[in-house]
């Protein structure tokens, strides 16, 4: 029978059971951790992919999705993953970037020398964006230094839009319109695309925080964005988190978690850094074994 939403009940069941190894297979991929008192949320984007790949039961589906047919283990991921974010959001971190947390990374380099900055997750662009503006804004070296960005995470579909740059009224709430003049393109009534040259300043990958393999590959940043994405994860994916964003900065370099996060609960490799602005977490300057 057609429900008020129009949709089909379903003619299969999904027990407790399958909920718990599905779960189980999500957390083993993602790190996400979602427990039963989300089964409304897990339920409703469950149904739409074993609805999408024609399967018709939860149990065909696991069984594609084991197989990953079809590279269904992105396309569950990408429906998933929760992609709030907004330019310029918890901005005490961007003000503490240019208002010390620059100066301390580059008096460790040589003039004109290489800064490199991770914003993982950067879920739909927003973040990676709001630090090349920002730093174009409010960092008067910003020419003396060879500034690389990239912005990473796990959902490609999310990371398709940040390529493309297109953004809605309430993803640049925070902006001025005199920033929102200077960086952006006006495309319709309420869109408003990155300008070309900003776009293609900032490199877009996919990067899985919970998989060393994956994080290997990416090395020797100064500075890292990790926020709000712990929150999601339990003890041993932010533990692991940890451990491989220690290896994917350079000695010294730092971290940026979201408000609600702390790394001192996580793991002791990194140390507290009090900058007027905002804590952020260092990794030692080197190796005392
Ligand atoms: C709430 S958004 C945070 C975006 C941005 N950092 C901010 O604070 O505004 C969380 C993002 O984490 C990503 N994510 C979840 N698990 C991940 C993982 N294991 N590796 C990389 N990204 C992940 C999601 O795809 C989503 O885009």
């Amino acid at each position: 029978m057609a429900g008020r939403t129009g949709r089909q009940s379903p003619a299969y069941d999904i027990t407790p059971d399958e909920v718990l190894r599905f779960c189980d297979f999500l957390y083993r991929r993602t790190g996400m951790s979602f427990s039963e008192d989300k089964r409304y949320y897990i339920d409703r984007r469950l149904r739409d992919r074993i609805d999408a790949t024609g399967s018709l039961s939860f149990q065909a589906y696991f069984s594609l999705l084991r197989a990953d047919a079809d590279h269904e283990i992105e396309q569950l991921i990408n429906s998933f993953t929760v992609n709030e974010t907004y330019f310029f959001r918890e901005d005490h971190q961007l003000k503490c970037l240019t208002a010390g947390l620059l100066d301390s990374i580059v008096s460790r380099k040589p003039p004109g020398g290489t800064v490199r900055i991770w914003s993982i997750p950067c879920a739909s662009g927003e973040e990676p964006y709001s630090i090349a503006i920002w730093l174009l804004e409010n960092w008067p070296q910003v020419d003396s230094y060879n500034i690389e960005i990239v912005g990473s995470d796990i959902d490609t579909r999310a990371l398709k839009a940040a390529a493309e740059g297109i953004y809605r009224d309430r993803a640049l709430m925070r902006l001025s319109r005199d920033i929102i003049s200077r960086y952006f393109i006006p495309i319709s009534d309420d869109r408003y695309q990155i300008d070309e040259g900003l776009r293609n300043s900032i490199e877009f990958t996919r990067a899985n925080l919970i998989d060393a393999r994956d994080m290997a590959t990416y090395r020797d940043f100064d500075l890292i964005f990790c926020r709000n994405v712990l929150i999601y994860f339990d003890d041993a994916s932010r533990r692991q988190t940890a451990e491989n964003l220690c290896d994917c900065l350079r000695p010294g370099g730092y971290i940026c978690l979201g408000h609600s996060e702390s790394m001192s609960r996580i793991s002791p490799l990194f140390s507290v850094s009090r900058f007027p602005d905002a804590i952020v977490y260092q990794k030692p300057e080197a190796d005392h074994g």
